[in-house]
């Protein structure tokens, strides 16, 4: 049988079954993951240990925080504050949570993107052309009271874990706005006033093993919209990092988490930090999941190159114009997940 012609809504429902990729699902020859030609040994993504933030060696972090915004997008970090056991208890009823039966998780299921609770499955099922491998569980987050009636309630912890993990991962995220507002030589404060309200959604990614990893892609190569991702993964590699020409493989380390800059930083920074391409491969004898963590702007903040960042004079005038977070938002979702960003749609030159 064919299985996308079956009537399953996720990915997880089919891949049980099928030994070989869904015709769907198969990318054209030009733009699949050429596993054989990956970095995998040499060039990696910085780690940056946060412990020194808190004592005499800040300015020093800062500056390896600023080399990694600058150089990478990209970066890791271990002495997060996040508790082991919070990540692991995270990461359990997670996969806890895609374990149950079709019955129980189609109940979450929705190809609505404005849907602050929902399941679905590779991207924007309403807008792509090929599917990706994956299934994924999206959960607005903050503030957690407005939310977690929504969130699912089996397993009977998940509210409560993940209640406990968006609030201990949110902390750690305005521990890093700071240090990255001082690593643009600004207020601590100064990127988290631009925010608006501040928005947390978090993602779980789930990847089925895949017959044939060669032919598709987890998550085809893209930037984050928002302006700040802290992705936990588990103990499977899927992630590749695109730094000068070529994908790099950012292997799982315990109890670290990786950190990107998003589309937003991009613009608030003007440029200084960019957003960097990211790709999730999958692989044919381990699921693996992943569970990041999008930190944005409220849909009504209005969102633009920090004034102290732009000098007309110079060479540095304003390379964005203004915007609201919920434009933005929009044209993202808008179109299938696509190499090109759409931050160049709002570019200061195209007002
Ligand atoms: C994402 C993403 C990478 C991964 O969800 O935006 O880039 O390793 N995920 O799952
Ligand atoms: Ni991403």
């Amino acid at each position: 049988m064919e299985a996308s012609a079956t009537s399953k809504l996720l990915l997880s429902d089919i891949a049980s079954y099928v030994d070989h990729v869904p015709s769907n699902y198969v990318r054209p020859i030009s733009d699949r993951p050429n596993l054989s030609e990956i970095e995998t040994s040499g060039d990696s993504i910085p780690m940056i240990d946060l412990q020194g933030l808190h004592g005499p060696n800040r300015a020093d972090v800062i500056h390896q925080i600023a080399l990694a915004c600058a150089s990478y997008g990209f970066f890791q970090i271990m002495n997060h504050g996040v508790p082991e056991k919070t990540i692991e208890k995270m990461m359990t009823v997670a996969r806890e949570f895609f374990r149950q039966p079709e019955s129980e998780r189609v109940k979450h299921y929705s190809a609505d993107t404005k849907k602050t609770t929902r399941l679905s499955t590779s991207f924007n099922v309403g807008s792509e052309k090929v599917s990706n491998w994956r299934d994924f569980l999206r959960l607005h987050c903050l503030p957690i009271e407005d939310f977690i009636n929504e969130w699912p309630s089996s397993p009977v912890s998940f509210r409560s874990i993940t209640a406990e993990y968006a609030t201990s991962v949110r902390a750690l995220v305005l521990v890093l706005l700071e240090a990255i507002s001082e690593s643009l030589g600004l207020a601590k404060d100064s990127v988290s006033n631009t925010l608006g309200q501040h928005g947390q959604h978090m993602a779980l990614n789930y990847y089925p093993p895949c017959p044939q990893p060669d032919l598709t892609f987890g998550l085809p190569g893209h930037k984050d919209p928002n302006l700040i991702t802290v992705l936990l993964q588990d103990e499977v590699s899927g992630l590749q990092v695109f730094k000068d020409g070529k994908w790099i493989a950012v292997h799982p380390v315990p109890n670290t988490f990786i950190v990107n800059m998003g589309d937003q930083m991009q613009v608030i920074s003007n440029d200084k930090y960019k957003s960097v391409l990211h790709r999730a491969v999958v692989n044919s004898d381990k699921e693996r999941i992943s569970i990041p963590t999008f930190y944005c702007p409220s849909l009504d903040a209005v969102v633009g190159p920090l004034q102290e960042l732009i000098n007309e004079e110079d060479d540095t005038p304003a390379v964005y114009r203004s915007f609201t977070y919920a434009e933005y938002y929009e044209k993202f979702w808008d179109r299938a997940l696509a190499t090109e960003s759409c931050i160049d749609l709002f570019k200061a030159s195209k007002t």
